[in-house]
């Protein structure tokens, strides 16, 4: 098995480019479905999730091929296709091509999605939205049949603005007949993204990006190629590891608008930031202060960047607090980071985090991406080694995190080590 290898204490230094968003990827690679000509997308990132989706589109018949970070599939011969559990389980975002699937088939089945180490995760808005558009969908023996002998437009209502049920949704109701609108839907940029990629297919959306989207159903949709904006979790996670080591960190290639309530908050915890049209730097000279957090759908604080923000703050001076109110326990992060010398508090989502001066390296194990962020975070600054198991968790986000760290002056590694070597 592999292992990052951490040499903590050094300040990072530098400007990094981040790769294409994971999550809006892998929402245009549910979206590919609903097209009969080739498209191509650009600026992939090549992590595990995006080959485990690209591996599933050719379950249901597309051809796919990778060219560098260029992915173009063709779903000119989609099929009914048959996916295992486990491959529908290792990425959630597999059953958001349900509604696509279904509106070129007219009939789909699919594993029921697992539940993952932040929360219950359910889909029953997904499934209720699809009710609308007229399917007929069934979960039995944990799978999903899905029946539809025509999809057509519907007012939907989300409950929450759940990201992947406006992206599944939207995307959907382009084959649909009639209007689609969505309320209450997710304003993440991903949905923007994902609204733009559909409109260069040739789709009619007006509102994404706001709490209403309405989508005028059954247009023809044509190949083409459009190119993956930069990750913005990736892009506040590489801020963090800037400020935690009292660096001085540029991401380049991005949109700054995206990073409104992590700059923000860097700046209230006294970091220095720096914006232009396409950039941010993070500068850290002295200790940082504590704040409070409190995870929102988007423009709020990213539930995403929750985790590398505790890390960061175990190190602040004073009390932060934390609160995570889009998952139900997305805290895997904090017993390891206790293990490395953090004092924090755990009530219900609310974790309470005394600063300390220093942690210290230590053997810690990823729970989950995000918390991998998180840990390799913690060893950047912590005294001596830290060695991070569960790297796979941390490569389904990051495409080798190790170089682009290394790249800013970070002392990682990734190592092979005998699984019994390690807790
Ligand atoms: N929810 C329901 N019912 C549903 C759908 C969602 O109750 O039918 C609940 C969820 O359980 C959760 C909340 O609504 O408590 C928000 O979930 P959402 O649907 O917005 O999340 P998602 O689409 O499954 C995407 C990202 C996540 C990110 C969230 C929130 C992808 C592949 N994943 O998930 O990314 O945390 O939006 O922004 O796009 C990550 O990258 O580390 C990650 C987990």
């Amino acid at each position: 098995m592999n292992v990052l290898q951490i040499e903590g204490g050094f300040r990072l230094r530098g400007e990094i480019e981040v790769s294409g968003s994971k999550n809006i990827a892998l929402a245009l690679l549910s979206a590919v479905a609903l097209c009969e000509e080739p498209v191509t997308l650009r600026n992939v990132p090549r992590i595990s999730d995006t080959h485990m989706k690209a591996h599933l589109l050719e379950e249901f018949g597309a051809k796919v091929e990778w060219d560098g970070n260029n992915l173009t599939v063709d779903c000119s011969g989609l099929k009914m296709g048959y996916p295992s559990e486990e491959s529908v389980r290792a990425i959630r975002t597999s059953f958001y091509m349900l509604g696509p699937l279904l509106a070129r088939l007219g009939e789909v089945e699919l594993p029921a999605p697992g539940g993952c180490k932040i929360g219950a995760r359910p889909v029953d808005y997904h499934v209720r939205g699809l009710q609308l558009m007229g399917a007929e969908v069934e979960l039995s023996g944990g799978r999903y049949f899905a029946r539809a002998t025509k999809i057509k437009g519907a007012d939907i209502y989300l409950d929450f603005p759940s990201a992947g049920a406006t992206q599944h949704l939207m995307s959907t109701a382009v084959l649909a007949e009639g209007v689609t609108t969505i309320q209450n839907a997710a304003m993440e940029p991903e949905v923007v993204a994902l609204a733009d990629f559909l409109r260069a297919m040739g789709a009619k959306i007006e509102g994404a990006g706001t709490a209403t989207i309405t989508i005028f159903g059954g247009a023809n949709l044509r190949g083409t190629s459009f190119r993956v904006p930069a990750d913005r979790i990736q892009v506040g996670t590489f801020l963090l590891a800037g400020a935690i080591t009292h660096g001085d960190v540029t991401v380049l290639g991005i949109m700054p608008e995206d990073q409104t309530a992590v700059v923000n908050k860097l700046r209230e915890a006294g970091a220095l930031v720096e914006e232009t049209s396409e950039t941010v730097r993070v500068k850290v000279d002295n200790r940082l202060e504590a704040i409070r957090i409190r995870t929102m759908p988007h423009p709020g604080f990213p539930t995403d960047i929750q985790q590398p923000m505790a890390a960061m703050l175990t190190l602040a001076n004073g009390t932060s607090v934390i609160e995570e109110t889009i998952y139900e326990s997305r805290s895997g992060h904090i017993p390891e980071l206790v293990r490395m010398g953090a004092n924090i508090q755990s009530e219900g989502r609310t974790s309470i985090i005394q600063g300390v001066k220093r942690l210290h390296g230590s053997n810690v194990v990823a729970s989950d991406l995000r918390a991998g962020a998180a840990l390799c975070l913690a060893g950047l600054a912590a005294d001596g080694v830290t060695t991070v198991e569960n790297v796979h968790y941390i490569d389904r986000g990051y495409e080798a995190i190790e170089h682009s760290l290394s790249a800013l002056g970070g002392k990682v590694k990734r190592v092979a080590v005998e699984p019994r070597k390690v807790r």
